[in-house]
């Protein structure tokens, strides 16, 4: 009797996993597609004035120190409605995606990273995004004239 109600619970939690993987978007790439392609587009190219490419582009902010925590407390990133473990899937897949060089030396987003980070509210987002490009090596002009 109590093996039966075990053998009914685990296939319960079963059914829920399996279940809570056919939500729509419960993919890091569906996420990706879902939550910040509208914006950042499906090849990470932005739009030009108005939102920031990530390809090319997220593998200068790991190389600078203060980058990786910047990349997550922009306001499309710290404020998407995923939570923070798919956030923290769907950032990795963003690197390992825009950022192939960097593949060898990062160190996977957590969610514990993300959910810590997301919290600290990012002011002055300009001024620290110039900032840091500006360490990675990146004219003040060619900042200024893309986004
Ligand atoms: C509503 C449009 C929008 C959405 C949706 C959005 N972003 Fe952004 N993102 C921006 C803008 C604009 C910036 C530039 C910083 C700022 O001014 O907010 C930015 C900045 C960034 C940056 C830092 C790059 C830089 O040069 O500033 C990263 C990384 C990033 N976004 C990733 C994401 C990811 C991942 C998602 C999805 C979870 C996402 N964004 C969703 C508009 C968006």
């Amino acid at each position: 009797m109590r093996a039966a109600a075990l053998v009914v619970a685990a296939l319960a939690s079963v059914g829920t996993a399996a279940a809570l993987e056919r939500v729509p978007g419960d993919d890091v790439t569906q996420n990706y597609t879902l939550f910040c392609a509208g914006c950042h587009g499906q090849a990470g190219a932005g739009l030009p004035h108005k939102v920031p490419r990530l390809a090319g582009r997220v593998g200068l902010y790991l190389g600078v120190e203060g980058g990786r925590d910047f990349m997550l407390r922009v306001p499309g990133v710290a404020n998407s409605q995923l939570d923070d473990a798919r956030l923290a899937a769907v950032m990795n897949r963003v690197v390992a995606r825009f950022a192939p060089e960097r593949a060898a030396t990062f160190q996977p987003f957590t969610a514990l990273e993300v959910g810590e980070a997301r919290h600290r509210p990012l002011v002055g987002v300009e001024v620290a995004r110039t900032r840091l490009l500006q360490a990675a090596g990146v004219e003040a002009a060619a900042i200024a004239a893309e986004y």
